[in-house]
């Protein structure tokens, strides 16, 4: 089922249910109405017995025995007189039951009414009334049975004939109105799901036009203020985001290619001197073995930071609770195995629980290691502080030049007195996307009494 359908469904359905219940509700007053007339049309009736034009008769006589025991078998009515009964037949329905059951009838009756137990009691008890609907010989019925003048009870009743058939008129102009109404709701649901939905069209068309033809630049019109315009402003921030993620992608890839060319290039040049390795001394046949496997490392780690960067800064699904002093421990325990320069790394390390990948925060922490020591004058000092979940790593080389600082995270940024050293220029780039996929920062600086200081947090 479409939304289309759902709307109009749901629009149609409320119009519809409404008229029923309106209709409901007009049947109901009406009928009641209808039934209140009659029931003040029969206590109008009911009063001219007890209080009727002819006060001599004793109507509490009816029930009375004559001298053979028997009671009277019929008692005159009064004329109604009365031209709001409109539901003919009145003169006809009126008797008296006596207190011991026996039934008088008026006098031309043209029908009895059968006795229920409850007029009976009344008729008993002298105290009471009720009024009920009753079927005679496919005849119904409204009966008022109350307490007669003198003993027993008094019944008169009207035919509900014409109620009814003026009932059914009104059911049948109901219906007619209801299905017409019913109608009509189905016809607006079907109008206002198409109005309603309009905007909604044209925006899926647009949508699906960019599917089609996927073109990161493009963008989704926004006009108005509404909903649908807010939905195309996320529609567009994500599309930002999805460009610079190309374009960041792009980036790293035109950069990698273009930075691999020079180690493939020296790789090349060295392995075609080795097609010539006979004539060379076996000294200078070893040293240029020895430069090409260390080429080949150089060329490995640098496609290995490539495919780190390309992992960019977003979170990881699962993340561990990792000891940050306990990684900083082993790294510069490593270190100090390949002792690499007598350099001197002295640690002040705080516990530190860091929620994060493990991996991704030794190498962020390698990186940082591995520029300081690079950096160190020969017995340079190395001082690591981890404090307040915040390490910092010191050392007592050039420090940067000032002119490089906003640039040191940049990829394949190395500044002029670097060219010399070995490296790619992603180190840094690397550590910034670590502590950025941990939701913390990185900041380069140099420090008070010269030498470089960098600080970073793997969290808020
Ligand atoms: N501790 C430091 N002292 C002085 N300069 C530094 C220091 N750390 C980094 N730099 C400067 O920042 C540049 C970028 O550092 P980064 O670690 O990104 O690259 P790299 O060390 O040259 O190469 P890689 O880390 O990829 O092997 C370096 O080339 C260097 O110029
Ligand atoms: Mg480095």
């Amino acid at each position: 089922m479409t939304l289309r359908h759902r709307i109009a469904a749901v629009a149609g359905g409320a119009v519809a249910v409404t008229v029923l219940a309106a209709a409901a509700v007009v049947f109901i007053a009406v009928r009641s109405e209808l039934r209140g007339q009659i029931d003040t049309a029969l206590r109008a009736r009911a009063a001219q017995f007890v209080t009727g034009p002819d006060p001599d008769h004793d109507r509490g006589r009816i029930c009375s025995r004559d001298a053979n025991g028997n009671v009277e078998h019929s008692f005159p009515q009064p004329p109604s007189g009365n031209d709001d009964l409109r539901f003919g037949g009145a003169e006809g329905y009126a008797q008296v039951v006596c207190p011991d059951g026996t039934v008088v009838r008026a006098t031309g009756a043209t029908a009895s009414l059968p006795v229920s137990a409850r007029a009976r009691e009344i008729a008993r008890r002298g105290a009471g009334e009720d009024v009920s609907d009753l079927t005679v010989r496919g005849t119904s019925l409204r009966v008022l049975t109350l307490r007669a003048r003198g003993s027993g009870a008094l019944q008169v009743a009207r035919p509900l004939t014409e109620a009814d058939n003026e009932l059914e008129r009104i059911l049948v102009v109901l219906a007619v109105v209801a299905a017409a109404g019913i109608a009509l709701a189905a016809g607006l649901g079907a109008l206002v799901a198409r109005t309603a939905l309009a905007p909604v069209s044209d925006f899926t068309r647009r949508s699906e036009a960019l599917a089609r033809d996927p073109d990161v630049t493009e963008r989704m019109a926004v006009r108005g203020d509404d909903e649908l315009a807010r939905l195309a402003r996320s529609f567009n921030t994500t599309l930002d985001a999805l460009e610079r993620s190309v374009d960041a992608q792009r980036h790293l890839v035109a950069d990698a290619s273009h930075e691999l060319r020079t180690p493939i290039a020296s790789l090349r040049a060295n392995i075609q001197t080795l097609d010539e390795a006979d004539r060379l001394p076996p000294a200078d046949r070893a040293a240029l073995r020895a430069d090409i496997v260390a080429e080949l490392d150089e060329l490995t780690a640098l496609v290995g930071d490539v495919v780190e960067l390309a992992r960019g800064s977003k979170r990881a699904r699962v993340l561990d609770d990792v000891r940050l002093d306990r990684i900083v421990e082993a790294l510069v325990e490593r270190a100090r195995a390949r002792a690499v320069g007598p350099t001197d790394v002295r640690l002040a390390l705080e516990p530190t629980v860091v929620r994060g990948e493990p991996d991704r925060l030794e190498r962020a922490v390698s990186n940082l290691l591995d520029n300081a020591i690079k950096w160190s004058p020969p017995g340079g000092v190395v001082e690591l502080e981890l404090r307040d979940g915040t390490l910092s790593v010191r050392d007592h080389g050039p420090g940067f030049d000032a002119a490089d600082l906003p640039h040191v995270f940049e990829r394949f940024f190395r500044a002029d007195r670097a060219r010399g050293m070995p490296g790619s220029g992603l180190g840094l780039a690397i550590v910034r996307q670590a502590a950025e996929a941990h939701g913390g920062r990185v900041e380069a600086a140099n420090a008070a009494g010269g030498g470089a200081l960098m600080r970073v947090r793997f969290g808020p």
